[in-house]
């Protein structure tokens, strides 16, 4: 669907209190899509956060980074809530683990009974594998490298199950970003691990510039430190929306 470049931005309002938090929201209200709520805010705050969001910013979307990981059971009643409280507070994604495959995805989103024909519930995404994962820590993590030899097969496999589930789309890595597009046409694909060419290293490990994550296929990329830590972090989101604007006018104009 076209929409404007900055409006594919997500900002992680990664903050200890709502009260910093909202001075970022009212700083880039214009200057991105959504926001993102998770766990730090979340936990510091709780359901008032989202209120408080999209009341300083009616226009922007509510992206609750909830990364729900749990027994069936567990995960239902918490969906079931957060569909009620998405609802009230206009939320537009929720996020789930994809580890533990397909029963608890279904559970995810049956819970958030997403209404296609009236757009009521939430959309559920499933989180492949953390953008902060590399191949060594996957064999640290015991994930079985025979199967799955690199990062990008495993997001490969959990994307296909959170399609078969009825996610509308899945969280991955800008370097995973095309393959699952490509299998998945269907998914939305939402990528953070995005970082200019020169930044310093930090506990991200598979990443890419914003135009790179867009021109391989993401829909809209998640992005915390390089705008809340920019000198101007109105200027750092500007760049960032002129980049997926490049990458959209070669990727596919129409979505513009
Ligand atoms: O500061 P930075 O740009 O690294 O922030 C990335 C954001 O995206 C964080 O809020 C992090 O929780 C989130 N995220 C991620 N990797 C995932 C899913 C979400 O980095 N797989």
């Amino acid at each position: 669907m076209a929409k404007k470049p900055f409006q594919r931005i997500i900002f992680a309002l990664d903050l200890p209190t709502l009260n910093d938090a909202l001075k970022y929201v009212e700083l880039l209200k214009c200057s991105v899509g959504l926001f993102k709520i998770g766990l730090e805010l979340f936990i510091a705050a709780g359901p008032m956060a989202i209120e408080a969001v999209k009341k300083a910013a009616p226009g922007c979307g509510i992206f609750l980074d909830l990364k729900l990981h749990d027994i069936p059971a567990t995960v239902t009643g918490a969906m079931t809530t957060a569909s009620e409280l998405g609802e009230r507070a206009g939320v537009d994604f929720v996020t789930v683990h994809c580890d533990d495959g397909g029963p608890l995805l279904k559970a995810a989103v049956e819970a958030a009974s997403l209404d296609s024909a009236t757009g009521h519930g939430l959309r559920v995404l499933g989180v492949t594998v953390l953008t902060s994962m590399s191949a060594e820590a996957m064999v640290e993590a015991g994930i079985d490298i025979k199967r799955f030899p690199t990062p990008p097969d495993l997001v490969l496999h959990r994307a296909a199950i959170a399609s078969k589930a009825g996610c509308a789309g899945v969280i991955c890595s800008p370097l995973e970003a095309q393959a699952v597009k490509e299998a998945n046409p269907g998914l939305l694909v939402i990528t953070p691990g995005i970082r200019s060419a020169d930044a310093p290293a930090d506990d991200q490990r598979r990443t890419a510039t914003p135009y790179e994550a867009v021109k391989a296929g993401a829909d809209y990329i998640v992005v915390g430190r390089p705008i809340r830590e920019a000198e101007n972090p109105v200027k750092a989101a500007a760049l960032i929306a002129s980049e997926i604007e490049r990458a959209l006018k070669e990727r596919d104009p129409s979505l513009l």
